[in-house]
């Protein structure tokens, strides 16, 4: 290890020793909790996080309940925290997780790669918290600590070019604290300096909700879990400044991702 990796490392621990949070994902590393923490957090900031996480496991305590929901019990869950192709993710990963590994969450990330939902960087996650497995991952937190340390001012830096860095940092007989310690010293970076991960080639902003087909996502969701069975027209109606066309759209969608059926003319939810 380059002497320039032990001081980057003594920095990112020496910040966590004095400024690690506390969470409730943290303080138990069940893995059903990790997994879902981890796709909770994947668009979600922890402050939200910390007031829908202990609500979720509230209503579904473990994998078992969570595969046995119906998907509008789930959605009901996941209410306000946005995304919610998220949530039917984690119900169908629950299922299979129940009826092909006997309701343990896989260590093995490529293994965890497979579930609905769950990417490369989450898998490898999944597998560093729960399992204190040392699988370098990137994510928005660690790009931020790595672009920051080793890549001051520079733009356009890909994750192929931090990559080597990250696994080279890893800490091998702690993984889950070193990532522990990483998130928070990225979430502490940008707060004291600003979002280094602009300057990432792979930085996203989150597109504008208002007005949005992601809004409207939600919003004819929310319409059938109150009312249950509706019409397109009647979707539309209660849908003020939408157009006939995003409606159709957003329709198309959710039948398409298995959110909602259609029997004689009317949406409903899948069960
Ligand atoms: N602690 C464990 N997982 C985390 C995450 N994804 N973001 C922030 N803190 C975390």
């Amino acid at each position: 290890m380059t002497s320039d990796i032990k001081k980057f490392r003594k920095t990112v621990f020496d910040h966590y020793k004095q400024h690690g949070r506390v969470l409730p994902w943290r303080e138990n590393t069940n893995p059903y909790w990790v997994l879902i923490s981890e796709v909770m957090l994947q668009q979600t900031q922890v402050p939200r996080g910390l007031v829908k996480f202990p609500e979720f496991i509230g209503v579904f305590p473990t994998v078992e309940a969570l595969a046995a929901a119906t998907t509008p019990e789930v959605l009901a869950a996941w209410q306000g925290l946005g995304y919610n192709r998220r949530a039917l993710y984690l119900k169908r990963a629950a299922e299979i997780i129940v009826r092909a590994y006997a309701g343990v969450i896989p260590d093995d990330p490529a293994v965890l790669q497979q579930l609905p939902g769950i990417g490369p960087n989450t898998a490898a996650s999944i597998a560093t918290f729960a399992y204190n497995r040392s699988v370098p991952f990137i994510e928005t937190n660690v790009r931020t600590v790595f672009l920051h340390h080793f890549f001051p001012g520079e733009d356009g830096v890909s994750d192929a070019q931090l990559m080597p860095l990250i696994a080279e940092a890893q800490d091998v007989k702690n993984p889950r604290e070193w990532y522990w310690a990483l998130m928070d010293y990225g979430t502490f970076l940008k707060k004291e300096f600003g979002n280094a991960s602009r300057r990432s080639r792979h930085y996203t902003k989150q597109s504008k909700f208002e007005g949005s087909l992601r809004q409207l996502r939600g919003h004819i969701l929310r319409l059938l879990l109150k009312q249950k069975r509706l019409t397109a027209e009647q979707i539309l109606k209660l849908s003020p400044d939408r157009t006939q066309g995003d409606v159709e759209t957003v329709l198309g969608q959710l039948f398409g991702e298995n959110f909602i059926v259609k029997n004689c003319g009317l949406y409903s939810l899948t069960k």
